[in-house]
């Protein structure tokens, strides 16, 4: 590892975070980035609060000890369960100039713009659900423009798409099960967010299911390259620190030849891995 490679850290439990990386690349094509998916223990949207701190926590330190400066959850269930711990407790004590960045907050400052009647719908894993998180941010930022947030686990679908099920009849039974039951619970929902970064992939079952294609869906890939622009913009001393050769390279908990195998169907292009162990 170079002393000057200081990319820009992205991590996911699995190849989700994949869909975020993507238009990472895409909207700072000059930059650094080190992807790391722990896709030995994915999912962890099933996982205890403290399991998914800890091994989110793990993943941080190894960014960091790899040259990154800036690390990016693309995940909503270690934004929504170990992102404040991290930023407020561990990083003053293990590195007071990095910085963490989740993803919750980028997707609710844009839903809030773009529901017309308040009423926004959400998708998310188990854990990120029972966090709450949605909920208590979109009251907190949105600045009274939402009504109502209503809330629905889909634990098949990270498995589905880790699994490479999308577009089965198997697949679209759980979709559309979930989505009946948000929709039942709230039918004027105008916005709904996908809240967890493997879901843009089921985008075309997620679009079938819907009662009404007006509904706005927020994807989370454009919106957080975005707020990463402006993060960059507003905070020139990370920027500055962030290399900037173009390369992406990618760390994997599990097998190399799978990891490279799915994360080229994500990226459209050939992907070398390295396995590590955290
Ligand atoms: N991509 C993760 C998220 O955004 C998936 C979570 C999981 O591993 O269950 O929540």
């Amino acid at each position: 590892m170079s002393a000057d490679y200081h990319p820009i850290g992205v991590f996911d439990s699995g190849y989700g975070g994949l869909t975020v990386l993507k238009e990472f690349v895409s909207q700072l094509p000059d930059y650094d980035f080190l992807y790391l998916g722990d896709n030995a223990r994915t999912p962890y949207g099933t996982r205890s609060f403290d399991v998914v701190y800890e091994y989110t926590l793990q993943a941080v330190k190894e960014l960091f000890a790899r040259g990154c400066h800036l690390v990016i959850l693309a995940c909503n269930t270690a934004s929504a369960k170990a992102l404040r711990s991290i930023q407020q407790r561990d990083l003053p004590v293990i590195a007071p100039d990095k910085r963490v960045l989740g993803v919750i907050r980028p997707s609710i400052e844009y839903a809030s713009k773009k529901t017309k009647n308040g009423h926004i719908g959400l998708l998310a894993t188990l854990g990120t659900v029972a966090s709450n998180s949605y909920p208590i941010e979109l009251e907190k930022w949105s600045g009274g423009r939402v009504a109502r947030t209503t809330q629905q686990a889909c634990p098949m679908w990270v498995p589905i798409v880790e699994n490479n099920e999308i577009g089965t009849v198997g697949a679209d039974y759980f979709i559309q099960k979930d989505i009946e039951r948000l929709f039942k619970n709230d039918r004027d929902i105008d916005t709904l967010i996908l809240g967890c970064t493997h879901y843009p992939l089921l985008i075309d079952s997620i679009r079938q299911y819907l009662p009404n294609p007006e509904v706005e869906i927020v994807e989370q890939g454009k919106i957080v390259a975005s707020s990463l622009i402006d993060y960059l913009s507003r905070h020139p001393e990370i920027d500055s620190v962030c290399t900037k050769q173009g390369t992406v390279n990618y760390l994997t908990t599990e097998q190399v030849e799978l990891f490279e195998l799915r994360a080229r169907q994500f990226m459209d292009q050939h992907v070398n891995a390295q396995k590590i162990h955290l």
